[in-house]
């Protein structure tokens, strides 16, 4: 374990490597409780550093046995060993090094660098594991060519991998076989794996474009093949519409991808072997939701399009992260849409921004898209990094236009194919394709925070004229007090009172059209509109156009038109939104003030009227049903009330399903068609309309209305539809609750993937006896502390997904979450750091909640041997 260490890593102070490696030979002798590991490096002095003149090689939980200069063993006089770090002074220019080192595999309950998964062992190398499998300069600008020669016992690891391709492999006397993988291009050490284990093997081929066929191969434990039928398929998808967007194909004959139950993210793109979180793999109708099969082709494709955006082309420094990140989740997002929905895709993308992105942006530890410091990099795996990453590159295919975008991208892949590279290069390639400057605009890239956008209009009837005043602001984040405004694409369109888009003629273009962007780039900006006919309603930030927070004094008339009239589906729900979301607030006020609660007529007439549009994608109008989640609606508080969002949340949805209950039982009935399970977009909008139905009759529920979600629970034949049921069944007390919480642990107690639903849904009930039901669901039998699955199932479930219990006044939630992260911290940091979230974002809550969330923060804080990654976390929340 890490020694609690206050060390900060600046980007200011990068320089290259002094040293560079060629060549890197592994011989590993795999053993669960004890492997050996020589590595045998081909280093030469970096001529670009000739004033460094130590080798520094990183190390971590390692014991060294033996060092080697060509062939010479190295005595404790030629080099400084400390915990972290091997350091050889006055290295030669040109030179090979052999290092033997030792480790326990199963001792290692981190999940990072060389450990067990149950009898499979595997590694992970992002960021910073590979020090973990020997010592080694584990930065990313070092690129290298890797062998891998695996010896292990036949019996136990019959299947051995590694990046690239199998030249070579032999048995051994004693029971022992071995083989020796190859990788042909050169990689950073965070792409290095190995994987070693009895696994089965789902195989498929894809011919590329160029003809070439490459082989597909999904490694699962015996029996789960039959289960990867949908992962070979989406990744079959996503090589094809990666040649087809952006001119990319695959480089290697072979694709493997190894699913494992232990495993800290998602997914990994290692090289040539990707290592998956099982969850992301595994799926067949009876136990995968329609959810999980959207997440399978998300991740599927995510770990794919890493090949050109991180593989080929990867990050100089990990403060470059965003660079294959927030590029590979934008390239992800558009698969997606182009796969399944856009419209549905861009509104749960941006739903995700909101509500887990923006809190991080105003929260302690809100940092730019591209960092200048940290303190653990496993922490900067963020929203962050990630998805407002993606919503900065988006930003530049709106501004530039598609084909211009991709123009960039061929410069991009042109200018560094197989190097280690900064976003400022990625900037400048966009440049060179545009011909635009993009000085202002790479503030996106060095200013954190979630800026603003205050817009009012005004319409000159007499001359025709209609003018947009937009001000921007951002507030302050740590160690950024004051921000320079930001280049915001703004694409607007103006509607008429009767729903007509206006013709749009802005000062200074001569083009006509219904759609524009106004690109601001002062903090106040005016835009005008000539000719405008008729008295305009703005449709403004469409198809959310920039990550800011608008803020236009709509009134409800305005959004009503917008409602029914909006050409841009994603403005037709946020019109939605917002009146819900206003409403509910009003409602939150009128509550306090003592007034009797009541629905006003024209919203539930409103709402009906998108209950009856049934001619559009179901899915898009499911998501337009559903009310704003009490995430959503904290969102639009200042200061966050718990209990009153929840109450008054809870009466709004149960007046809409009692006041609508004929017309949700018409749908229910109408879409609850018992066909047998598809996954494609018809059937998925069938079921999430059926379901939404579902929850709301479920709001008001009767005997009757209770017996019916339990007859769905039990008759459904896929876990979407027996999932919604058991769902709404697991927020009433009553009878059912019980029998099919019971029938469901019976059913699925032996499928890991589907019994975390079990432990997840228990521990997202409102019910207020939940604090109690969670803690003895850490006792359980399942309940497993190294499977960061079952971990996040339970705690973080509670912690994120249940504002009602977590929050409760009496500080005992705190004190849970609290105890438990400092119980992990010791099994597994990283886990423990994320874990820490919810105790981080204390600022928007009510004093009482404030001081109690920073006492479990100081508790922690206050704890010995803290790992670095809780440490940061919790020392730059406190304060
Ligand atoms: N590069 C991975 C991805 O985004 C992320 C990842 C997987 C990761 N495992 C990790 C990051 C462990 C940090 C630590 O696809
Ligand atoms: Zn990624």
């Amino acid at each position: 374990m890490e020694a609690k260490s206050p060390n900060t890593i600046y980007l200011k102070d990068y320089k290259e490597p002094a040293f560079l490696v060629n060549t890197i030979d592994l011989n590993v002798a795999l053993d669960a409780d004890l492997t050996k590991v020589k590595s045998t490096l081909g280093i030469m002095r970096n001529p670009k550093m000739p004033e460094q003149k130590s080798l520094v090689l990183q190390g971590d939980a390692l014991t060294l046995n033996e060092i080697q200069l060509n062939g010479t063993p190295l005595t404790p006089a030629d080099y400084t060993l400390s915990n972290n770090e091997l350091i050889i002074k006055d290295a030669p220019e040109e030179f090979s090094l052999m290092i033997e080192t030792q480790f326990s595999p199963r001792e290692n309950t981190t999940l990072n660098g060389l450990y067990l998964s149950g009898d499979i062992l595997c590694t992970q190398c992002e960021a910073e594991g590979f020090r973990r499998i020997t010592y080694f300069p584990d930065r990313p600008d070092v690129m290298s060519l890797y062998t891998t020669t695996i010896i292990a016992d036949k019996q136990k690891y019959p299947v051995l991998l590694s990046n690239g391709n199998l030249i070579d492999s032999g048995l051994l006397g004693d029971g022992k076989h071995w083989v020796k993988w190859q990788d042909p291009y050169r990689k950073p050490s965070y792409l290095f794996a190995l994987v070693a284990g009895n696994l089965g093997c789902a195989e498929d081929s894809f011919v590329t474009r160029s003809g070439r066929s490459v082989a597909l191969k999904v490694y699962v434990e015996p029996g789960n093949e039959v289960n990867c039928t949908y992962a070979l398929q989406s990744l079959k998808n996503a090589m094809r519409w990666d040649e087809l967007r952006f001119g990319r194909g695959y480089d290697l004959d072979t694709y493997m991808i190894v699913a494992v139950s232990d495993f800290n993210m998602g997914a990994m793109e290692n090289k040539g072997l990707n290592i998956f979180n099982a969850k992301y793999i595994l799926a067949n109708p009876a136990i995968a939701t329609d959810q999980d099969y959207e997440f399978i082709e998300a991740v599927i494709a995510h770990e794919y399009f890493h090949n050109w955006t991180g593989n080929r082309v990867t990050c100089r420094d990990w403060f470059q992260l965003s660079l294959k990140e927030g590029l590979t989740i934008f390239r992800e997002h558009e698969f997606c849409a182009d796969q399944q929905s856009r419209e549905v895709e861009r509104i749960k993308n941006v739903r995700k921004l909101r509500l887990e992105q923006f809190p991080q942006d105003e929260g302690p530890m809100a940092h730019p898209v591209r960092p200048d410091s940290y303190i653990e990099i496993n922490n900067f795996y963020t929203v962050t990094i990630y998805e407002k990453g993606a919503e900065v590159i988006r930003m530049l295919q709106t501004m530039l236009g598609r084909d211009t975008f991709r123009q960039g991208m061929d410069i991009y892949f042109a200018r560094h194919d197989g190097h280690a590279v900064t976003i400022e290069d990625f900037v400048q390639a966009m440049e060179a394709a545009s011909g635009r400057d993009l000085t202002q605009f790479r503030r996106w890239y060095t200013q954190a925070g979630t800026p603003e956008l205050y817009v009012t209009s005004n319409y000159d009837s007499a001359n025709c004229r209609y003018t947009l005043r937009l001000e921007q602001v951002c507030p302050p984040t740590p160690m950024q007090t004051s921000k320079e405004p930001f280049l915001i694409p703004v694409t607007v369109s103006l509607f008429d009172l009767m729903g007509q888009p206006l013709p749009l003629q802005m000062s200074g273009s001569l083009n006509e059209a219904t759609e524009q962007i106004m690109e601001m780039t002062q903090s106040v900006q005016e835009f005008q509109f000539n000719n405008i006919t008729s008295y305009p309603i703005p449709s403004l930030l469409r198809d959310f156009s920039a990550p800011v927070k608008l803020r236009y004094p709509y009134t409800t008339q305005d959004l009503l038109v917008l409602m029914r009239h909006d050409t841009d589906s994603f403005n037709r729900w946020e019109a939605v939104q917002t009146i819900e979301n206003r409403l509910i607030l009003q409602l939150i006020d009128e509550d306090k003030s003592g007034a009797a609660l009541c629905l006003p007529v024209w919203f539930t007439d409103a709402f009906a009227e998108n209950l009856s549009v049934r001619n559009q994608n179901l899915q898009y109008l499911a998501l337009l049903l559903a009310l704003p989640s009490d995430k959503d609606l904290a969102n639009e508080m200042t200061i966050i009330l718990v209990e009153p969002i929840f109450k008054i949340h809870k009466f709004v949805k149960r007046e809409l399903a009692t006041q609508l209950k004929d017309q949700w039982m018409a749908i229910y009935k109408e879409y609850n068609d018992n066909k047998p399970y598809q996954f494609n977009a018809i059937a998925v909008g069938q079921r999430s309309l059926k379901n939404i139905a579902l929850s709301y009759l479920m709001a008001n529920p009767t005997d009757e209305i209770r017996q019916l979600c339990l007859r769905q629970f039990v008759n459904a034949d896929n876990m979407t539809d027996s999932l919604a049921a058991l769902v709404c069944l697991s927020q009433v007390d009553c009878p059912e609750r019980v029998e099919a919480l019971n029938k469901f642990y019976d059913k699925w107690q032996n499928e890991p993937l589907v019994l975390d639903k079990w432990f997840a849904i228990q521990a997202q009930s409102h019910l207020p006896n939940t604090l109690e039901v969670v803690k003895q669901l850490i006792t359980h039998p399942k309940f497993n502390w190294i499977n960061p699955n079952r971990v996040r199932s339970v705690i973080g479930v509670f912690a994120m997904l249940n504002d009602i219990n977590f929050h409760a006044l009496n500080g005992d939630g705190y004190a849970f979450l609290a105890d438990q992260i400092i119980h992990l911290d010791n099994l597994n940091p990283q886990v423990a750091a994320r874990l820490c979230e919810p105790l981080t974002r204390w600022r928007r809550h009510i004093p009482e909640r404030q001081a109690l969330m920073k006492k479990q923060l100081f508790r922690i804080m206050s704890t010995p041997n803290l790992s670095r990654d809780v440490y940061e976390i919790v020392s730059k929340s406190s304060g």
